[in-house]
């Protein structure tokens, strides 16, 4: 059987712990990831998101309760260098993570300092740049660069360190559609060529890309499931004040004037498939 990748054991975790005013924010998380999956964590601001994201790279560490990457518990400092090189993050201001002037200089960056032999370098670089698709970029300076071919830079210069494991925490959000379009499609063939994605986003559009969701409010996960199961429940995301995509609010305001009709359809091509099938039955009848 398959081991999980990350196990998040009974964690809690709280900002100045020590102090007479500690802010919980992290209560009792139990959560998996299998390697290869695509996960999707959304939730309202101040949820516990970016907090729980940084327990997986041992940036930050539980209060109480364990969490292991693949099987090394992030309390142990001896592991805390492959740790940080199984699990990759990227965060939301591209410019923040861009540190040098040339495009391939800065992918080259992060495993340049972790000396790997130059031919090595060059393959990763190569690929990393493949996979984003920005070999065309790549002697230019990253700061005339749009946003989202940026936020492409940095992806790229997570993968050359070869993560196991890539967390986008917000990464879309300062980008326009085509960014964030362009962003997308980079993060799924990673993805598809076998990285495990964890992905935190505002955009419910964004969420319906993974295989699974996790739902946090309040320091808490409060509900998970495949995106059409947790998109199902429209009522209850309401109640969250979390969205759910507009074509799935499209298919439960049809489907609250006629019952026939799927509450939960995720993308425009199912609705467009399910308006089709219902005219030829209509026609054929
Ligand atoms: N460095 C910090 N020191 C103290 N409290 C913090 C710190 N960072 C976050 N918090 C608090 O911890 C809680 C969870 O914050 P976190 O940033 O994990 O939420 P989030 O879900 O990522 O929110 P957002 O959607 O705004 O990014 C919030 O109450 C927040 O105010
Ligand atoms: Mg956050």
């Amino acid at each position: 059987m398959t081991e999980p990748i990350i196990r998040i054991e009974n964690v809690h975790f709280a900002y100045n712990a020590q102090s007479e005013n500690p802010i919980v924010a992290l209560t009792d998380i139990n959560l998996e990831v299998m390697p290869g999956e695509y996960l999707v964590i959304v939730g309202h601001n101040g949820s516990g998101k970016s907090t729980l994201a940084k327990h997986l790279n041992a940036l930050l560490l539980p209060t109480q309760g364990d969490v292991w990457v693949n099987g090394m518990n992030t309390k142990n400092g001896a592991h805390t260098l492959t740790i940080r090189s199984t699990v990759g993050m990227v965060f939301q201001i591209p410019d923040n993570q861009i540190v040098a002037t040339v495009v391939e200089e800065d992918v080259a960056f992060g495993p340049a300092n972790l000396g790997v032999p130059e031919d090595e370098l060059r393959e990763r670089i190569d690929w990393a740049l493949d996979v984003v698709d920005m070999q065309n970029f790549r002697h230019r300076a990253p700061h005339l660069l749009s946003a989202g071919q940026k936020q492409r830079v940095a992806i790229a210069g997570a993968m050359a360190l070869k993560p196991q494991v890539l967390i986008l925490d917000e990464s879309t959000s300062m980008l326009d559609p085509a960014g964030r379009e362009e962003v997308l499609s980079a993060v799924r063939r990673l993805n598809q060529a076998g990285t495990t994605i964890i992905a935190i986003t505002h955009y419910m559009h964004e969420a319906v890309e993974g295989d699974r969701i996790v739902v946090m409010e309040a320091a808490r996960t409060v509900t998970q499931g495949s995106p059409r199961e947790v998109f199902s429940q429209v009522e209850e995301l309401r109640a969250l004040q979390l969205d759910v995509p507009q074509v799935t609010e499209l298919s439960y305001a049809l489907h609250q004037r006629d019952e026939t009709f799927p509450p939960n359809l995720l993308t425009v091509e199912e609705i467009v498939a399910e308006i089709i099938r219902r005219k030829e039955l209509e026609v054929a009848t």
